[in-house]
């Protein structure tokens, strides 16, 4: 069976570190997210994908190749303009075949039954078969509501709160039969979820839902991000973590040096090559990249440290994540959800929190920002 991954978004809502990186691209604890997400198609069976790629495609392209590394052979299209969910698996058509396929969200951390998902969509006889979630909030994402039998009887985009009858959303993987996408116009933008899933229920089609009890996640805002490094790491999903587990779940990554009387409170990860200064803290769940150095007395929580970063000594970083190759200079905070693009540079003393977005390559000198 073969895939089809959308991963041609801007990931908008994850600037400033998808400026720099394409959201499926974004280290999830430091391997790229979208390498998490083809490896868990490879154990149910799918060892072709086709990348549906548009916003900073090489990235994906030098990465993985045609797929030989992951055992799996990988086609990459590029849109030269987006054309939307439905219009890039158009784009694809004829590398799909006539089989039906897998169709996958680029942003979904999900350790879903793939193989009982197409069991379930052969068994009813489906068009289409979408994977449902309950959430709390379903007006972030498409809503589902389903009949006695199963079958979807609307599809209802970002519904407002008066539309909600249901906790089940789209969880963004489907099985599709490739015969849904012949009268979907080509090199248009077209979307599964405003146009052609209910263009289809208009028609009496049969579309299927099914529910499951996953762990699911779309990673596509800074909270959902720290999220998914929480879950991970505190086991709520399974996924491999690379180093050696010192502790229980405490990682440690090669040539690491841990100075005197520096503390790694579990759940942590620490990548290769990692500095970290006497008395200095990191956990419970803090993911820090390789090459990083982290200052004597700093304290790091709740947090992601990217490849290449130096935090210098008496810091405190919570609940935050700092972008590749950036500097953050002594005594300095940032709290509450900041978001620190690549290669930002940090000077002494300062307080960034409430959300503060620093874009790529910003710099900010000694006490500048305080937040009363
Ligand atoms: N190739 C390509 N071209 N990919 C695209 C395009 C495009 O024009 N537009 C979006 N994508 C990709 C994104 O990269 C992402 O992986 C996926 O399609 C979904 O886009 P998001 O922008 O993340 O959508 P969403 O999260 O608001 O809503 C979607 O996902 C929800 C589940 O997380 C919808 O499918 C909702 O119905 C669903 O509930
Ligand atoms: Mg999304």
């Amino acid at each position: 069976m073969k895939a089809a991954l959308l991963v041609g978004g801007y990931g908008t809502r994850l600037r400033p570190l998808t400026l720099t990186t394409p959201k499926p691209m974004l280290p999830l604890i430091n391997t790229p997210f979208l390498e998490t997400k083809l490896l868990h198609l490879r154990e149910h069976g799918i060892r072709e994908a086709i990348l549906s790629t548009g916003y900073l495609p090489t990235v994906f392209d030098e990465y993985f190749g045609d797929g030989s590394r992951l055992g799996m052979k990988l086609t990459h299209i590029t849109e030269s303009k987006p054309l939307g969910t439905c219009g890039a698996v158009k784009n694809v058509e004829k590398l799909l075949g006539a089989e039906p396929v897998i169709v996958c969200n680029g942003d979904i951390l999900t350790d879903l039954d793939v193989r009982a998902l197409v069991d379930y969509h052969r068994a009813k006889g489906a068009l289409v078969t979408i994977s449902l979630a309950p959430v709390e909030d379903p007006t972030q994402y498409g809503l589902v509501p389903l009949d006695e039998d199963g079958r979807i009887k609307e599809f209802l985009e970002k519904p407002s709160w008066d539309q909600v009858e249901t906790n089940l959303i789209n969880a963004g993987t489907y099985v599709l039969d490739p015969l849904v996408l012949k009268k979907v116009p080509r090199n248009e933008n077209y979307s599964f979820e405003r146009e052609l899933f209910p263009e289809l229920l208009e028609k009496g089609k049969p579309l299927y839902g099914f529910p499951s009890d996953c762990y699911w996640l779309d990673l596509g805002t800074p909270e959902k991000y720290l999220k998914a490094h929480e879950d991970i790491l505190e086991g709520r999903i399974e996924v491999s973590i690379k180093g050696k587990e010192i502790e229980p779940r405490v990682f440690i990554g090669k040539k690491v040096r841990i100075e005197k009387g520096a503390k790694l409170l579990s759940p942590v990860v620490v990548g290769d090559e990692v500095t970290i200064g006497a008395d200095a803290c990191l956990g419970p769940c803090v993911c820090v990249g390789n090459k990083v150095n982290i200052g004597a007395g700093s304290r790091v929580e709740d947090s992601v440290i990217m490849n290449g970063v130096t935090i210098e000594a008496e810091c405190e970083i919570k609940g935050s994540v700092i972008g590749n190759n950036s500097y953050v200079g002594r005594r300095t905070r940032v709290s509450d959800c900041s978001v620190l693009g690549d290669n930002v540079r940090i000077g002494d003393g300062n307080e960034l929190s409430r959300g503060i977005r620093i874009w790529p390559s910003t710099v900010i000198d000694s006490e500048r920002i305080k937040f009363g």
